[in-house]
């Protein structure tokens, strides 16, 4: 939102007349920028050193940026327009080099994304075999290979079967290393915690589900999977 109410802005600087509409969407950024400044902070809390660097960077840029504007914004209401235009194009200059620097966190460095998301793209449609019902001791979580995803399998206390991805969806934590809680698994690196009967996510980080796999028990005792069906 910051970067959009410059930006536009901006373009109203372009044109006479228009310095009360620009100046307002400057206090719009400015007035954005620090619930835009708490939501990165959560976010990049839990990354990893090399985001985390890069992270900080991203931050200080943006810092520069907010400072920029509040100059530009106290010149425009000083009314001394050229050096609040002049403070203003400064400002948008930095915050573009912060927000490709939040591009490069979230496109290239997979800060923030959903770890599990190719999960249904990668396991093929129908039925595969992980094993038989003595493989699953009651409460213990299991992991499991199908089509190479790795999924974790949890025998509850009635003897149902749940079966999820065991990636995290929030960084790729191993969720069969993490702890079986009233209905949950808790993944071992953040605590994010996940409903065991269909994979949503009930306790953060994570903010994404976990993809649900259906499971079935021959008459044999083994064990297959595949991935849940849409209703
Ligand atoms: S990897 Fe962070 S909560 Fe699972």
């Amino acid at each position: 939102m910051p970067i959009g109410a410059w930006s536009s802005a901006a373009v109203l600087d372009l044109f006479p007349g228009e310095s009360r509409a620009a100046r307002r969407l400057v206090a719009v950024g400015l007035a954005a920028a620090g619930p835009a400044a708490l939501a990165g902070w959560v976010d990049w809390a839990e990354q990893r050193p090399r985001q985390a660097r890069v992270g900080l960077v991203h931050a200080a840029a943006n810092v520069a940026a907010v400072t920029a504007y509040a100059a530009s914004l106290s010149a425009r209401t000083k009314v001394r327009p050229a050096l609040g235009r002049t403070l203003g194009f400064g400002g948008l200059t930095i915050a573009t080099a912060g927000g490709l620097l939040g591009g490069h966190l979230a496109y290239r460095q997979a800060a923030g994304v959903n770890h599990a998301e190719a999960v249904p793209v990668l396991v093929e449609p129908g039925w595969h075999r992980v094993g038989t019902l003595d493989d699953f001791p009651m409460g213990e979580p299991v992991r499991r290979i199908a089509d190479e995803v790795a999924l974790v399998v949890v025998r509850d206390e009635d003897g149902v079967l749940n079966v999820l991805a065991d990636r995290c969806s929030h960084m790729d934590g191993p969720l069969h290393a993490g702890k079986v809680l009233e209905g949950c698994i808790e993944c071992p690196w953040h605590g994010s915690q996940f409903r065991l009967s269909d994979g949503a996510n009930v306790q953060g980080p994570a903010t994404a589900p976990q993809p649900r796999l259906d499971c079935r028990v021959s008459s044999d005792g083994t064990v297959d999977v595949r991935l849940a069906q849409q209703s």
